[in-house]
């Protein structure tokens, strides 16, 4: 039998579906969120930035092409030039506006990675920030995360009682755990490579951090990663893990 860490931090979701349902539908786009609550997932991980007029929405590439017809740096176009484009399967890019609202109808948590346009960190940390709660979204139903800690510096200034999540990967810097705790994080999300063993977790949490980790697709592992006191799992297999009874969160 499992047992779950002790955690001070409000409690992350234990699955949670990457950029919607992974690749069984459009990335990001709303009927994936759709997909993955179909198959029972209740919390979501996806990518947001915003456009060129300042509009947050959602998107995992610096450039349009991979998941669109459009072309070019997302980050040049307005948001009226962005709703045109297919993401898709026909379904349009989303605005953080609309998930907020599909979420809000169904109850959903949400991980929004703050996914910088280059040199639109700070912009982007703030604009996303100071638009949640307008959005009528609550603090325990989100968690910010990035990669680059400049968005997650100008969240914590605009809007400090948003949870705030490192991102961290191989690539990242040297001196990540200062840079944690000067952003105020309550997780760390790592690349599962990285969480190397129950040791490993336990570092972090007591730094006061729940680890949350990224893309487990393969079910032993998934549940290797568990045992060691991971609180959260962000997985492309929707249909295939997170099976109902063990979606209780970890903590
Ligand atoms: O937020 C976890 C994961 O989505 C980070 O990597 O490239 O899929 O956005 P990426
Ligand atoms: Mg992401």
């Amino acid at each position: 039998m499992l047992t779950d860490p002790p955690c001070s931090n409000p409690c992350s979701p234990r699955w949670i579906g990457h950029r919607g349902a992974g690749k069984l539908a459009p990335e990001n786009t709303l009927p994936a969120f759709a997909l993955g609550l179909a198959h029972g997932f209740t919390a979501f991980e996806c990518d947001v930035r915003l456009s060129a007029d300042g509009v947050p929405f959602l998107l995992h590439d610096d450039r349009l092409e991979r998941t669109t017809n459009g072309h070019g740096p997302a980050g040049a176009l307005t948001w009226a030039e962005l709703a045109r484009l297919d993401a898709g399967d026909g379904a349009p890019l989303p605005t953080l506006a609309a998930l907020a609202a599909w979420a809000r109808a169904h109850g959903v948590w949400l991980n929004l990675e703050l996914k910088p346009n280059p040199g639109d960190a700070a912009r982007t940390g703030r604009v996303v920030a100071t638009a949640l709660a307008g959005l009528g979204l609550a603090a325990d139903g989100v968690l910010l995360s990035s990669f680059v800690p400049e968005a997650l510096a100008a969240a914590q200034a605009a809007a400090p009682d948003w949870p705030r999540a490192l991102l961290i990967d191989a690539n990242a810097a040297p001196d990540w755990s200062a840079v944690a705790q000067r952003l105020g994080c309550m997780a760390i999300v790592a690349h599962h490579p990285l969480v190397s063993g129950p040791d490993w977790v336990g570092a972090q949490q007591a730094r006061g951090w729940q680890v949350l980790t990224y893309t487990v697709n393969d079910a032993a592992r998934a549940q290797q990663l568990l045992a060691w006191g991971v609180a959260g799992l962000i997985t492309d297999a929707v249909d295939r893990l997170g099976v109902t009874g063990d979606r209780t969160p970890a903590c």
